[in-house]
C-alpha cells in the first residue's frame, strides 16, 4: 500500500477502506512513515472529514495500537467516564466514590494537566501519600479493597493516539471532530471500558466553543461508541466560566472535601450528579429508578456524607493521608497571596474560562510542557460567580501559591490582570449558568 494514495484519496473527499486505515495507523506506530505525510493525511481529514465507519475503525485501531486493558475481572459492568476538558474540573474525584455507594466498580485511568485544563491525576497526586502508578495486575486487589481504584495512563495505551496528537498540536489540526473522537473514544475502549459516559463541555473553556459543536462532538463519540459495541451517553455541560469555586490542585481537592461535606456549589453538584446517574444506570445499579429519582438520591448520599464515607476508603486504599480533623492531609498549603476586586457595581455577565485556567498555570497550577513542574498549592478560589450581584470593590477571587514556594510577583500581578479583564460586568440583572445543558444518547 502507498500512503501518497492514501492522501490522495482522503484529499479527494473518497472515504478511507478499512485497510488503508489499518495500515496508516501500523506505519505511524511502528514509525515507518514520515511526519510530513502524515501531517498532510491528517490535514485532509481536517478538510473533508470521516464517516462513521471510519471514525469507528480509526478508532479501534488506535486502541489497539499498544496494550489493550483487560478488565474482565471486575465485577460488573465496567462504566468510564471522560470529560473533553475543563477548567476547575474535580468531577472524578466525587462521581468515583459516588458510583461506587451504589455498587458501580470504580476504574479510572486518568492524565495529567496540560495545557490550561488541569488533570485528575495532578489533583489526586496532591493528597499526601497518594499513589496514583498502580499496575493493572494490582487493579483486582484495589477494586477489592475499596471498590474503586485510579491510575495514570501508561504510555502503552493507545500509542498511535499519542504520536499523532503531538503532531496535531503543531500542525494546527487538533481541531477536528473526527480527530478528537477518535482520540478520546481510543483511549477509552483501550482502557477496557465497557460503557462510557462522556462529559462534553463546551464554552470558552473547552475544546468547543459552541454548544451546536459540542452536540456534534458528542453524537460522534455516541455514534462511535455504539458502533464499537460500548453503550455511550454524553452530557452536555456549561464551560464558559469555571466549574464551582476552585482552580488548581490542592484548591480543587479542598473543594471536593467541601462537596462531600454537604457544603458545595450547586453546579458542581448538579454536572456530578447528572454523570454518576448515567453511569448507575450503564452499569445495571439503578435498581429499576428512574434518571430523575437516581439524580435525587446521588444529590441525598453526597448531602448526608455517604459518598464522604467512600472517598476516605479510596484515599485511604492508595495510601493518602485524612487528618484526625476528617480532612485529607494535602502535599501544599495555599498560601493567599493577592485578591481580585469587582471593578464596578453590578452583576457578573461573565467570567472567561480559557483565560482563567491560563491564569492559573501562570501562577504554577498547571504546565505549559510535559516536563514543567507544578505548585499544587497555586490557583484561584472565586467567591462570585456569573449572576452574582456585586458592589465595585467586593473580592471575586483570591490568588494563590504554594506556601513553601517563593512568590512571583512580576506573574502574580500579570495573572491578577488577566483575570480582572476575563470578568464582564451587566447592570442588568443576569440569570446564572445552566451547569447542564443536555444529554445525548
Ligand atoms: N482530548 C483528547 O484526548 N484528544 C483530542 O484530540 C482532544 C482532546
Amino acid at each position: 500500500m502507498n500512503f501518497v494514495d492514501i492522501i490522495l484519496d482522503k484529499r479527494y473527499g473518497r472515504a478511507l477502506s478499512d485497510e488503508q486505515i489499518d495500515f496508516f495507523i501500523k506505519s505511524v506506530t511502528d514509525k515507518t512513515v514520515p511526519d510530513y505525510q502524515v501531517s498532510a493525511l491528517l490535514m485532509a481529514i481536517v478538510l473533508n472529514g470521516m464517516d462513521d465507519r471510519e471514525m469507528t475503525t480509526l478508532t479501534m485501531k488506535m486502541a489497539s495500537s499498544g496494550e489493550m486493558n483487560d478488565l474482565s475481572f471486575v465485577d460488573g459492568i465496567a462504566v468510564d467516564k471522560h470529560s473533553t476538558g475543563g477548567v476547575g474540573d474535580k468531577i472524578t474525584p466525587i462521581v468515583l466514590p459516588l458510583c461506587a455507594t451504589f455498587g458501580v466498580p470504580g476504574v479510572k485511568l486518568s492524565g495529567r494537566g496540560l495545557g490550561f485544563t488541569g488533570g485528575t491525576v495532578d489533583k489526586f497526586e496532591s493528597v499526601k501519600g497518594f499513589n496514583v502508578q498502580v499496575s493493572q495486575e494490582d487493579f483486582p486487589k484495589y477494586l477489592e479493597k475499596s471498590g474503586m481504584v485510579i491510575s495514570g495512563q501508561t504510555p502503552s495505551l493507545a500509542p498511535a493516539d499519542k504520536i499523532l496528537y503531538a503532531l496535531r498540536d503543531v500542525t494546527g489540526t487538533v481541531d477536528s471532530i473526527p480527530l478528537i473522537a477518535s482520540s478520546i473514544m481510543s483511549k477509552k475502549i483501550a482502557g477496557g471500558a465497557q460503557a462510557i459516559v462522556l462529559d462534553v463541555t463546551c464554552g470558552s473553556g473547552a475544546f468547543m466553543k459552541t454548544e451546536e459543536d459540542a452536540r456534534k462532538l458528542a453524537s460522534a463519540m455516541i455514534r462511535i461508541g455504539n458502533l464499537a459495541g460500548r453503550k455511550t451517553v454524553a452530557v452536555i455541560t456549561n464551560m464558559d466560566e469555571p466549574l464551582g469555586k476552585a482552580v488548581g490542585n490542592v484548591l480543587e481537592m479542598q473543594e471536593v472535601h467541601e462537596v462531600l461535606l454537604g457544603r458545595g456549589s450547586s453546579d458542581v453538584v448538579e454536572v456530578a450528579c447528572a454523570l454518576a446517574s448515567r453511569m448507575i444506570t450503564l452499569a445495571g445499579k439503578n435498581d429499576g429508578m428512574s434518571i430523575e429519582s437516581l439524580e435525587e438520591e446521588c444529590k441525598k448520599r453526597i448531602q448526608d456524607g455517604t459518598v464522604l464515607a467512600k472517598y476516605y476508603e479510596l484515599i485511604i486504599s492508595q495510601g493518602g493521608n485524612i487528618l484526625p480533623s476528617g480532612a485529607p492531609e494535602y502535599v501544599e498549603k495555599p498560601f493567599e497571596d493577592i485578591r481580585v476586586p469587582a471593578t464596578q457595581d453590578g452583576y457578573i455577565k461573565g467570567i472567561q474560562a480559557d483565560v482563567i485556567g491560563k491564569a492559573s498555570v501562570m501562577l504554577g497550577a498547571g504546565r505549559l510542557t510535559k516536563e514543567d513542574k507544578i505548585d499544587y498549592g497555586a490557583g484561584i478560589c472565586f467567591y462570585r460567580k456569573v449572576g452574582d450581584k456585586v458592589k465595585r470593590g467586593d473580592v471575586i477571587c483570591s490568588l494563590y501559591r504554594g506556601e513553601s514556594v517563593t512568590p512571583d510577583d512580576e506573574k502574580l500581578f500579570d495573572a491578577m490582570e488577566m483575570i480582572s479583564d476575563a470578568i464582564t460586568y451587566s447592570s442588568e440583572i443576569v440569570e446564572p449558568t445552566k451547569a447542564v445543558i443536555d444529554v445525548l444518547d
